[in-house]
């Protein structure tokens, strides 16, 4: 398998505090940056750790999902790959490299190595785009990963990253995607959400992105060939009313909702804010909604599907 390769980190660029990366043809949306990397204090007594936002991201919606990390029919075998694309901190794949038996070989790829953990022998990174993977991968994987890339990967770009992640898997390989925003797509039932959804819609038009992607997954599979598609939804409940877990994700989405203030700002802020100042205030309020809102809840789904035969 190839060593890591390319330093993302050489042309990021910088924008009101935050860290954006440039990978020669990517477009992903968040930053790449420490707040993105090491952003919460998690106080588990007796001690006390620092978690990123998407390894926090990574525990809650294992928790959502009952703690299970595969949900295609597939049991990783010594002698068979994994591959994590858009891997990030790589916590989905290091936790399942944790839990298989020996000898099978993982590996993660991202257009940003700056969130890569050190490889180890069983676990290797690498600086890749999932549109265009390493032709020498052809039929190597039993099982492809993919989590989260809706502001990640444009629209025209879809078709291109699940015919490669055909491409590189064994025949009657499974893959699993998943995604945020399953229809029907609910953050909470009110008025603030409503704005904020319509507000995320427009940043990622913008940008050539879906924001509400889930819906459309099962065409793009079917368009790529994939067979067998199995879809699990789970909602992960929000604010305060959901007690500890409620608090949790709640504040999970509020880091990721800071995390889009700059590129919204940047292009007017699409009638709702115009303001630093408003885009907190706006924040604000989706926060006391969720709070006040019992049933407000994130959507997720996991699609499994396989390549076929032949
Ligand atoms: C929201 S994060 C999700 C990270 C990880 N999948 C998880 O669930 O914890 C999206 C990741 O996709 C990466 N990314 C963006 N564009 C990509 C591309 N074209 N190919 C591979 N990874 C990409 C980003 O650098 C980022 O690490």
């Amino acid at each position: 398998m190839p060593r890591a390769t390319g330093d993302s980190t050489a042309g990021a660029t910088s924008d009101d505090a935050r860290t954006y990366h440039s990978f020669p043809g990517a477009h992903y949306i968040l930053p790449a940056d420490e707040l993105e990397k090491e952003s919460f204090i998690l106080n588990v007594w007796p001690f006390t750790c620092r978690l990123s936002r998407l390894n926090r991201q990574h525990r809650l919606i294992k928790r959502a999902y009952d703690d299970k990390l595969i949900w295609a029919p597939v049991n990783p075998v010594p002698g068979s790959a994994v591959l994590d694309c858009g891997t990030g901190t790589g916590a989905w794949l290091l936790d399942l490299a944790d839990q298989v038996p020996q000898g099978v070989q993982f590996c993660g790829i991202d257009t940003e190595s700056r969130f890569f953990p050190p490889s180890r022998p069983d676990v290797e990174f690498i600086t890749s785009s999932v549109t265009a993977l390493p032709s020498e991968w052809s039929s190597k994987f039993q099982l492809v990963h993919q989590r989260l890339l809706a502001v990640a990967l444009k629209a025209s770009e879809w078709p291109h990253a699940l015919l490669e992640i055909k491409r590189v898997l064994v025949p009657e390989g499974w893959a699993q995607f998943e995604e945020a925003g399953a229809e029907p797509f609910n953050w909470g039932a009110g008025p603030v959400t409503a704005r904020f959804h319509d507000m995320m819609s427009k940043l990622n038009a913008s940008r050539g992105h879906i924001w509400n992607v889930t819906s459309h997954i099962p065409g793009f599979l079917a368009d790529a060939g994939f067979v067998n598609v199995r879809t699990e939804v789970r909602g992960v409940p929000l604010g305060k009313w959901a007690g500890k877990a409620g608090c949790e994700n709640r504040d999970n989405s509020i880091d990721f909702i800071r995390a889009v203030r700059t590129p919204v700002l940047k292009v007017g802020g699409f009638g709702y804010v115009s303001t630093g100042d408003e885009f907190d205030h706006f924040v604000a309020e989706l926060k006391d909604e969720w709070d006040n809102t019992p049933g407000s809840k994130q959507n997720f789904a996991i699609f499994s599907v396989q390549k076929p035969a032949s």
